[in-house]
C-alpha cells in the first residue's frame, strides 16, 4: 500500500464531489407495519413468530421513522451529510407484490424525497432490503422464477413515480445473505432450512436484479446493486497444499457466486455445485441479463473470512468449521484483531484490499461503500452523552483505508456510514446498536454520538483527520 499524500495537518482528503452519507432500511427503521394500506411483509410475519428474534422484539415501532422522518432529515444536515442511503417497503407501495401502486405508500417516499431535495442531500434508494411482500412468498417467494417478474415491475412501477427526485437507485441489498439466512439457516425470514430453495433463490435474486436494472436504465436512471462482500485470506506463509483451494471455494461461496454473474455473467468455477442453481433453472439469455453493465457497485463490507490449514474435526482456538467443507482446512478468526458485540472481527484493511481488487476486476466502475460500520456497546453518560470512542476509532480506520485505496487507483464515490440510527437489527432485534445517532427507544429521543461529530468533521472537510495522539484506542 502506498502512503496518500496527506496535507500539512495530517488529514487526509477526498477527490471534490464525494458523497458522505448513512444508510437505513425500511423494515429496519419505519415502524408503522400497517399503517395507509400497507401490506405484510415476511419480516413482519417472522418478527412475530415466536422464538425468532431475541427478547421477542419487532420492527412495529422501530425507530418510527414513518411518522419522524423529518426530524431524522434535519438531523442528517445539521450534520453536514449529502447523501442518504434509504429502502423502499415493497408491501407499503405495492401491499401483495403486483397489481397497482398504494398511493399513500408511494407519498411517504416522495414527502421523504423532497425532504431531503430541500436539504441538498442526494438520495440513493435501494428497492429491495429484504422485506418481501408476504403474499409473494406464499406463492414461493424466490425460490419461485415469477417473484423476479414482480420485482421488475414494482422497480419499474415505483422509478416511474418517484425517479425525478432520486439520485441513483440499487436493485438489491445482500442477496448472500438473503439466500443463507433466509433460505439456508433460517434465522432470517422467510426462516426457511432448503437447499435446493436456497439454490433457486440465488438464481431468482440475480435474475431480479438484472431484469429490474434493465427496466430502470429503460427509464434513464442511474442503477447498481449492493453485495456483501469479504475478502478471503490465507493465515500466514507455509500453508500446506489445498489451503489455496480452501481460499478459492470460500470466496467463490461468499463473493463469487454474487459477484461474478453481476460483474462478468457467470457463475464462479470453484462454487460448490450444491449452492449454485440447477442448470435447468438457468434459462437462455439469464446471465446476460444478470450481467449487463451497471452505473456502479455498492460494497457493504464488515469483515474478512480467514482460513488456514486444520482439522475440522479437532478444532483449536478460534477455529471454526470451513463453510468450504474442504478436508484441512478451517477458518479462524486471529486472536490478534478486535471483535465487535456481534462477534465480527474488525479489520480496515480488508476494505483496502477490497476496493483495490474490484478496481482491477472492474476498472472505471465507479464504488460506493453502501454499509460500514460497527455494534457498540453504547450507552448515555449522566451528562446526558454517548461517547462511542470505538465507533470513532472504527470509522476513522476504514475512511483511512478508503482514501488510501483511492489514491491507489480505486473508483471509491461515497460512503455511506451503517447506520444513521440505532434500529432493528434483525435477529438481534434492539440489542446490538449500530448508529452514529443513539435512539432511546422508550422516548424515540436521538442523540447524536461522538461518532456523529466526528463523522460532520469528515464530511464538513471532506477529509479525515489525524486522530490526536493521545486519543483512547
Ligand atoms: C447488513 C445489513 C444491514 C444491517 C447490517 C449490520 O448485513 O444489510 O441491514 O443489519 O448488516
Amino acid at each position: 500500500m502506498t502512503e496518500p499524500a496527506a496535507g500539512e495537518d495530517g488529514a487526509l482528503r477526498f477527490p471534490a464531489g464525494f458523497t458522505w452519507g448513512t444508510s437505513t432500511a425500511a423494515y429496519q427503521v419505519e415502524g408503522a407495519p400497517d399503517a395507509d394500506g400497507k401490506g405484510m411483509s415476511v419480516w413482519d410475519t417472522f418478527s412475530h413468530t415466536p422464538g425468532t428474534i431475541r427478547g421477542g422484539d419487532t420492527g412495529d415501532i422501530a425507530c418510527d421513522a414513518y411518522h419522524r422522518y423529518r426530524e431524522d432529515v434535519a438531523l442528517m444536515a445539521s450534520l453536514g451529510l449529502n447523501g442518504y442511503r434509504f429502502s423502499i417497503s415493497w408491501p407499503r407501495v405495492q401491499p401483495g407484490g403486483r397489481g397497482p401502486a398504494n398511493p399513500r405508500g408511494l407519498d411517504y417516499y416522495r414527502a421523504l424525497l423532497d425532504e431531503l431535495g430541500e436539504r441538498g442531500i442526494a438520495a440513493t434508494v435501494t428497492l429491495y432490503h429484504w422485506d418481501l411482500p408476504q403474499q409473494l412468498q406464499d406463492s414461493g417467494g424466490w425460490a419461485a422464477r415469477d417473484t423476479a417478474e414482480r420485482f421488475a415491475d414494482y422497480a419499474a412501477m415505483v422509478a416511474g413515480a418517484l425517479g425525478d427526485r432520486v439520485a441513483r437507485w440499487i436493485t438489491l441489498n445482500e442477496p448472500q445473505v438473503v439466500v443463507t439466512n433466509g433460505y439456508r439457516t433460517g434465522v432470517h425470514a422467510p426462516g426457511l432450512r432448503d437447499p435446493a430453495a436456497a439454490a433457486a433463490a440465488t438464481h431468482h435474486l440475480l435474475l431480479g436484479h438484472g431484469l429490474a436494472a434493465a427496466a430502470l436504465r429503460d427509464l434513464g436512471a442511474e442503477v447498481g446493486v449492493t453485495l456483501d462482500l469479504h475478502p478471503v485470506r490465507v493465515a500466514g506463509k507455509g500453508e500446506p497444499d489445498g489451503v489455496e483451494r480452501g481460499r478459492l471455494v470460500t470466496d467463490a461461496i461468499v463473493n463469487g457466486i454474487y459477484l461474478e454473474p453481476v460483474l462478468h455473467g457467470r457463475y464462479p468455477a470453484h462454487a460448490p455445485a450444491g449452492l449454485l442453481p440447477p442448470p435447468a433453472l438457468v434459462a437462455d439469455g439469464d446471465l446476460g441479463i444478470i450481467g449487463q453493465p451497471l452505473d456502479f457497485l455498492g460494497i457493504n463490507y464488515y469483515s474478512p473470512v480467514f482460513v488456514r490449514g486444520g482439522d475440522p474435526a479437532d478444532l483449536r482456538r478460534n477455529e471454526v468449521p470451513a463453510r468450504s467443507g474442504l478436508p484441512g482446512v478451517v477458518e479462524y478468526r486471529p486472536g490478534h484483531l478486535e471483535r465487535t458485540p456481534m462477534g465480527w472481527l474488525v479489520d480496515a484493511s480488508g476494505l483496502y484490499d477490497l476496493l483495490t481488487d474490484l478496481s482491477r476486476q472492474a476498472p472505471g466502475l465507479p464504488l460506493y461503500i453502501t454499509e460500514n460500520g460497527r455494534a457498540a456497546e453504547d450507552y448515555v453518560s449522566p451528562e446526558g452523552e454517548v461517547n462511542d470512542v470505538e465507533r470513532v476509532r472504527y470509522l476513522h480506520t476504514h475512511l483511512e483505508a478508503a482514501a488510501r485505496a483511492i489514491r491507489d487507483g480505486a473508483a471509491l464515490a461515497g460512503y455511506f456510514v451503517w447506520s444513521l440510527l440505532d434500529n432493528f437489527e434483525w435477529s438481534w432485534g434492539y440489542q446490538k446498536r449500530f448508529g452514529i445517532v443513539f435512539v432511546d427507544f422508550g422516548t424515540q429521543r436521538r442523540i447524536p454520538k461522538a461518532s456523529a461529530r466526528f463523522y460532520a468533521q469528515v464530511a464538513r472537510a471532506n477529509a479525515v483527520p489525524a486522530l490526536p495522539a493521545a486519543w483512547p484506542c
